[in-house]
């Protein structure tokens, strides 16, 4: 059977898949494959093994009349049309769990580095700026101690919590559902929104991008944020409002932004968030570390292997 790989992965991942399949891989690992070549590849494809950044939508599917599975690696799926799969009888897979404690790791890092200009004064260096000490110089927001409001409560918010609590912060949530379990747990106290966003020093988005959660923070929303907050979001662009944020950061309406994810990716040199002096923004990195991506890897090959053999995939979206 054909597998379709539409990214440069590890030999290793590769080889497992080619035990007894054939593959076709593009050969970039950092720029997509054109939409057009994926349309003509997918016509003899049994599977695909996909990432965030491929649009995986009705005509691929429609393309695609052997096409059982296809693998995401990636935890989020908003990018593959999974109705259209389900109507077709195609399994989706994705990779949960295995990134929820990278992910944290980086939200905390975005968070810390907006907090305290953490990028601002190496660039400050960087360019000979740095004269001598000055009692307010570079100065930012406490972080221990401070109020933090996690949107959505998954494995990354539970991540996000136990490193906030390690920091002595009061930790707010809002989630779907009430999650009595974690208050227990981690301390961690249910909010509306709304008062989250008034509380917090610290947004955290994380929830995951459906329908709902689009746009979920606009311009009303930023408006209840105090002038100190900083927004930090690792999950995904569409769940705030660009335009608002730009605008608020402009009028200094919130006091930064930490950003790894935005409505489109990868956002280029000239684009407005990038020469505004209170945002930290980084590439979708959130799970980008050396063991975390080979996990993730391995289950996306996994959830195929699975897939085409008949078995039950673990990992499922569609079940
Ligand atoms: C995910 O898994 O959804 C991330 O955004 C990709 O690292």
């Amino acid at each position: 059977m054909k597998i379709v790989i539409t990214r440069r992965i590890p030999d290793s991942i590769k080889q497992m898949l080619e035990v007894n399949h054939t593959t076709y891989m593009w050969q970039e690992e950092n720029v997509p494959i054109p939409y057009e070549l994926l349309l003509e590849q997918v016509k003899d494809a049994d599977a695909l093994f996909t990432n965030v950044s491929d649009r995986i939508d009705k005509p691929i599917f429609q393309a695609a009349p052997k096409l059982k599975v296809v693998s995401t690696m990636a935890v989020g799926y908003d990018n593959i049309d999974i109705g259209e799969a389900t109507a077709r009888g195609i399994l989706v897979g994705h990779t949960p769990d295995v990134l929820s404690e990278a992910v944290a790791d980086l939200t905390f890092a975005l968070l810390l580095a907006t907090a305290r200009k953490v990028v601002e004064a190496m660039n400050y260096i960087k360019e000979g700026s740095w004269k001598g000490w000055g009692p307010m110089l570079l100065t930012g927001q406490n972080v221990y101690n401070s109020t933090v409001g996690i949107i959505g409560m998954g494995g990354i918010g539970k991540g996000v919590a136990r490193r906030a609590s390690g920091f002595g912060m009061r930790i707010l949530y809002h989630n779907r559902r009430r999650r009595e379990d974690m208050e227990q747990e981690l301390g961690v106290e249910y909010s509306s929104l709304d008062d989250l966003l008034q509380a917090s020093d610290f947004v955290v988005m994380l929830a995951p991008a459906t329908l709902e959660t689009r746009r979920m923070i606009g311009e009303r929303e930023l408006s209840l944020m105090k002038p100190t907050a900083i927004l930090i979001n690792t999950s995904r662009g569409s769940n705030i409002d660009e335009t608002a944020l730009i605008t608020a950061l402009k009028k200094r309406q919130i006091w930064g932004a930490g950003l790894d994810v935005f409505e489109v990716e990868p956002i280029h040199a000239d684009h407005p968030l990038i020469a505004l002096d209170n945002v930290v923004l980084l590439p979708h990195i959130g799970s980008a570390t050396v063991a975390t991506r080979m996990e993730m890897a391995e289950m996306t090959a996994l959830n195929i292997l699975m897939g085409l053999s008949g078995k039950k995939i673990i990992n499922i979206v569609n079940p």
